[in-house]
């Protein structure tokens, strides 16, 4: 798509419901109605599983392009999220960052000051609405490391994609049906790799129970339970300017949607181990949710029982629970609240023939023969020791020091930055993207039609039966 055919943001839009509409895919519209909009009804017989079909082009399963020298990265979307993410990819060698753009031209200049201070040459910036375009179309950028709000996620990283860059994606990638498609056929038409930034893979101890998994010592994993638990009730009433979301956009999904809204970071972990798209896929889904009452009662509380806070419809339950069951017969259990009074938990519990594993509120594993209790502390660190993860290992105490939730996320960086360097398949692909993203919109078609379940298209048309798990990886 060439510059001179889209004036803008919404042009573009235009242009792919256009293409989706080709294809049978309704219109890419819904993206952004609600779930009692009857735009969103009168689509839900369309699941995309025509997509399913084969579309002539090649899988991009275990996809290798060209090894960068020097990885050239435009970073949209300075907010908290993108902010933290210029300061670890300035530790990153062979990173160098070319571009920066968010609409708060003080982001922006914060930004570019640390990359200066850093010893790198200032990056180019950007700060309107539609520029994503514009940075997309440089030639100066191999990767578009993409921080905004979840309804940008899909249009920057298709747009880049189809410029050539490399795109990695903030969590959910995509909150429709219609975009994890487009980001699969986009995929595999340009031959880039789109990866979700799903950090939470990179955790020390879902490291480990990976690196146990792999060798077996859970045997067969049957079940598996995530979760992202974590009360933003008042993040999401916040200004921006007191470090609040930008336009309450957290906030906004919270008054529209009904369902899990952030699955991949309770998914994402536990997908991997159990070779999600890789020798197993979700077949169908069952998803109920709590009615909604925390958000009201905090609203009231905060501005008064007369507000429009407190008058306001907030359409997302407190809690969601989703239940994945595979074609090889496993089961996985999703759980999403951002409303109660609890402390912060992704659970990330596994349940195999052979024993279990389960990290929160505290990390805990038992094992046959004793598997009727936890592990002592002492035997479990033993036993963390022993499965240490090779990444934890080598790069470990460097993530600990940089940060990002404790490591991971440098950890995830450096990988992703190893691996564009090396010319190697990225840890996780278009496919899982797809897949771990597509339940924030299956589990909102399930809630509104009483829990009944749900079909998960096979993102990978069909290559999840001869792929191989994501191995134990190393770097030299
Ligand atoms: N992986 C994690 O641990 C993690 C943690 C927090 C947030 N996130 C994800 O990161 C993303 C951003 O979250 P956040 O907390 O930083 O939100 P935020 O609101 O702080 O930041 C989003 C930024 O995007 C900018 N923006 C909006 N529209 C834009 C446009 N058209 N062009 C350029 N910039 C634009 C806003 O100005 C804002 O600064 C979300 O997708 C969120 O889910 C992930």
């Amino acid at each position: 798509m060439k510059k001179k055919d889209i004036s803008s943001r919404r042009d573009f839009l235009k242009i792919a419901a256009i293409g989706t509409a080709a294809l049978g895919l309704g219109s890419v519209s819904n993206v952004f109605a609600s779930s009692s909009d009857p735009a969103i009804k009168e689509s839900i017989p369309s699941f995309g599983f025509e997509n399913e079909e084969p579309t002539g082009n090649q899988s991009v399963m275990g996809l290798a392009c060209e090894p960068l020298d020097k990885v050239r990265i435009a970073i949209i979307g300075i907010g908290m999220r993108g902010s933290e993410a210029v300061e670890r990819l300035l530790q990153i060698e062979g990173v160098q960052l070319t571009v920066l753009c968010d609409l708060v031209p003080d982001f922006v200049k914060k930004a570019n000051q640390k990359i200066q201070e850093a010893g790198h040459p200032a990056a180019a910036i950007y700060t309107g609405i539609d520029d994503w375009m514009k940075i997309c179309e440089r030639e100066d950028v191999d990767l578009v490391y993409n921080c905004t709000p979840w309804d940008l996620h899909t249009p920057i990283a298709v747009y880049a994609m189809k410029h050539g860059k490399h795109a990695a994606i903030e969590v959910p990638a995509a909150i429709s049906i219609e975009e994890c498609w487009q980001l699969v056929n986009t995929s595999e038409e340009t031959r880039r790799h789109c990866m979700m930034l799903e950090n939470c893979c990179y955790d020390f101890f879902e490291l480990a129970t990976l690196n146990m998994a792999r060798q077996g010592v859970f045997g067969e994993i049957l079940h598996a339970e995530g979760a992202y638990i974590h009360d933003l009730r008042e993040w999401k009433f916040l200004e921006l300017k007191d470090g609040g979301y930008y336009n309450h956009w957290r906030l906004e999904f919270s008054k529209k949607h009904n369902g899990n809204l952030y699955p991949t970071h309770g998914l994402g972990p536990i997908a991997q181990i159990m070779g999600i798209n890789r020798g197993d896929r979700f077949d169908y889904l069952t998803s109920m949710s709590t009615k909604q009452a925390g958000i009201s009662l905090y609203a009231a509380q905060k501005f008064g029982p007369d507000s429009p806070e407190a008058h306001q419809t907030y359409l997302l339950g407190d809690m969601n629970t989703t239940l994945i069951r595979t074609v090889n017969g496993r089961t996985l259990k999703i759980q999403h609240d951002t409303t109660s009074p609890r402390p912060y938990d992704r659970i990330h519990l596994i349940s195999g023939t052979k024993g279990m594993a389960r990290k929160y509120p505290q990390q805990a594993i038992a094992l046959e023969p004793s598997s009727e209790r936890f592990m002592k502390p002492e035997e479990l660190d033993a036993l963390l020791q022993k499965y240490e993860h090779p990444l934890a290992r080598q790069i470990g105490e460097k993530a600990r020091l940089v940060g990002g939730h404790g490591g991971m996320d440098y950890i995830m960086d450096y990988r992703l930055i190893y691996c564009l360097r090396k010319g190697l398949p990225l840890d996780q692909d278009v496919y899982d993207a797809a897949a771990w993203s597509s339940i924030v919109y299956l589990s909102e078609k399930s809630v509104t039609d009483k829990s009944n379940s749900v079909r998960v298209p096979d993102f990978t048309r069909g290559a999840w039966v001869s792929a191989a798990p994501w191995p134990v990886v190393e770097i030299e």
